[in-house]
């Protein structure tokens, strides 16, 4: 019998209308358009400013996108895995509500929090219940509400986040499609600088803390930076060697849009020309868990069966890797 890979199958995708522009945060905090654009990449983001509405929100019109391109029945679905972090609530699951809302009613779901990393971790285990042979598909969404913690007085943080969501179906493979190899790695030591601390177990959110704005993420910028160039670089050129790819056999690079200059780094270790590299920071800046299903989903037309794709991701934790997969269908 044939090896059972999981494979990607279709992707889904959905931004909020609302675009906030690097003009529009010129008359919210001291920052400029020349000064976002060379750092980071980043022209503009999309926001969903209605607060009655969350991720669940974003990852629902996701995952019908998926669903009405594909003709699925949600019913079919066997395990819905929403990669977050930002969930409606801290419990009950993002994932459950998602789920039933798409009439995905034979599943079972939960979320999976890994900061920047989230879906790429969750790209790891969709893959995990395939390859068991125990399950035949698993729908991975991945969403965030990033300005649900994010202060739009804090120019540090402000400028880069944006809300969005992408999904994507696994399916069991028996062609050695999909989900090749992955090398992924966590540093808890990393925590301190990139995290949303108050709310949490170990962190009351009191009236004072609120009033410092403590409910919102903090990021040391620079320190990050470094750490995301090193890492994300390493674990695309480990798996590259592991798998002896060289540049002309990759295809293409996912890589999580941070910051143009930490995909640009990534890129060049591995030496790969402009054209694999996959680039939509400029349209929705970081989306955290949404980057990579985003990406793949703006490129759906242009990604060929058999294709190379290395994704890679750094984030909060700190969490990252990469993983190599190939890619299992023309699209239409
Ligand atoms: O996805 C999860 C992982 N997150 C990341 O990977 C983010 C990693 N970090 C970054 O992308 C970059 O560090 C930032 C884009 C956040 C910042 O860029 P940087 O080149 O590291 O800038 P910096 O923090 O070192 O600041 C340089 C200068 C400072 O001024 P001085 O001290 O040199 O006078 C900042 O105060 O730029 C100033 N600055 C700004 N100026 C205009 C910081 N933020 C802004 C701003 N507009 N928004």
């Amino acid at each position: 019998m044939s090896k059972i890979s999981a494979a990607i199958t279709a992707v889904g995708a959905y931004v909020p209308e609302y675009v906030l522009t690097n003009q529009i945060l010129e008359t919210m905090v001291d920052t400029n358009d020349e000064w976002i654009t060379s750092r980071t990449g980043i022209k503009e983001r999309r926001i969903l400013k209605d607060d009655g509405k969350g991720t669940s929100y974003l990852a629902i019109k996701a995952a019908q996108d998926l669903i009405n391109k594909k003709g699925l029945d949600p019913k079919e679905i066997e395990l819905v895995i929403v990669a977050t972090a930002t969930p409606d609530m801290k419990a009950a699951s993002t994932a459950s509500y998602t789920a039933s809302e798409i009439g995905a009613t034979n599943a079972f779901s939960f979320d999976m929090d890994a900061a920047c990393s989230s879906f790429l971790f969750g790209m790891s285990v969709a893959a995990g219940y395939i390859e068991s042979g125990r399950y035949k598909n698993v729908l991975l969404i991945g969403a965030d509400k990033m300005s649900s913690i994010i202060n739009y007085k804090d120019r540090a943080t402000c400028i880069i986040f944006g809300d969005g969501a992408g999904a994507v179906l696994f399916e069991a493979n028996t062609e050695n499609l999909g989900l090749q190899d992955e090398y992924l790695r966590s540093d808890g030591t990393g925590r301190e600088f990139l995290q949303a601390t108050y709310g949490g177990s170990s962190f009351k959110l009191t009236a004072e803390i609120l009033e410092q704005g403590g409910q919102y993420a903090f990021q040391e910028g620079r320190t990050v930076f470094k750490n995301a160039v090193f890492n994300m670089a390493d674990a695309a050129a480990k798996i590259l060697e592991r798998n002896n790819l060289t540049k002309d056999s990759v295809d293409w690079l996912a890589a999580h849009q941070a910051n143009k200059r930490i995909i640009d780094a990534t890129a060049q270790r591995i030496e790969l020309e402009d054209s694999k590299v996959m680039m939509n920071i400029q349209k929705y800046g970081n989306t955290t868990s949404a980057t990579l299903p985003l990406l793949i989903n703006d490129y759906e037309s242009q990604l060929k069966k058999g294709d190379n794709v290395i994704f890679a991701a750094f984030g909060g934790g700190f969490n990252w890797g990469a993983i190599y997969l190939k890619w299992a269908y023309n699209s239409k």
